[in-house]
């Protein structure tokens, strides 16, 4: 029987009203039978990185690297800064990407979702993500593409996501997210006759 699909769930702001915060905490309330979301929530105490630092791991980046790998799956929740993705999420994947040939984020399934006060709903910032899974050999989901746009007309005052489309599409996403970890695990098993 199948067991429970962990999936490690990265939120890209470090702001206290974080859209994006908020809307990782609601996947991790919405997430199905099957599913369980871990919220990595020490991303402002990753330093910034260093190749120097790099021989003696700071304990945050090493913790970092433990949720991933402790991991079955990961979510990226990103805003949107300058058309691409916020510096505190990237310096963080530098990081559990190092040293070279040990990099967490290896072979691991992941989705992106995010959202924006503008009209464009961070998708540029996902695509940016997209091409930095190339490199890291992260499987990515395709679809559905959850792109929150107009974000502040979505959310109310307590952070609660109030926007029924917006929490279906959430809830795809997190349906096609377990059976694409599920099918990713079991194809790394699988013998081709
Ligand atoms: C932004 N914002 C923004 N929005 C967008 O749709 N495209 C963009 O390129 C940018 N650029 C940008 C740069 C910087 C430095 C900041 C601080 C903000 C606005 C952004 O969508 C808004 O601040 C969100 O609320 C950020 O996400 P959190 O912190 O609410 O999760």
């Amino acid at each position: 029987m199948q067991g429970t699909v962990k999936i490690l769930g990265i939120a890209g702001s470090l702001r206290r009203d974080s859209y994006n915060r908020a809307a990782l905490a609601e996947a991790q309330k919405m997430a199905p039978e099957g599913m369980r979301i871990e919220i990595f929530s020490d991303l402002g105490a990753v330093p910034p990185y260093n190749q120097d630092a790099e021989k003696d791991t700071p304990k945050a980046v090493a913790a970092l690297k433990e949720k991933v790998r402790a991991s079955d799956g990961v979510l990226f929740v990103t805003p949107e800064y300058n058309y691409s993705v916020p510096g505190v999420l990237k310096n963080a994947i530098d990081w559990a990407s190092r040293p070279y040939g040990d990099s967490a984020w290896e072979g691991k399934p992941v989705a992106v979702m995010g959202a924006s006060v503008g009209m464009i709903g961070t998708a540029r910032a996902q695509y940016h993500l997209r091409q930095m899974f190339v490199f890291l050999n992260m499987h990515a989901l395709n679809r559905p593409e959850v792109m929150i746009a107009n974000a502040a007309e979505k959310f109310d005052a307590q952070g609660n996501l109030t926007d029924e489309k917006t929490r279906d599409k959430i809830r795809d996403l997190l349906a096609a997210l377990t059976t694409w970890t599920i099918r990713m695990k079991e194809s790394q098993k699988v013998v081709i006759a």
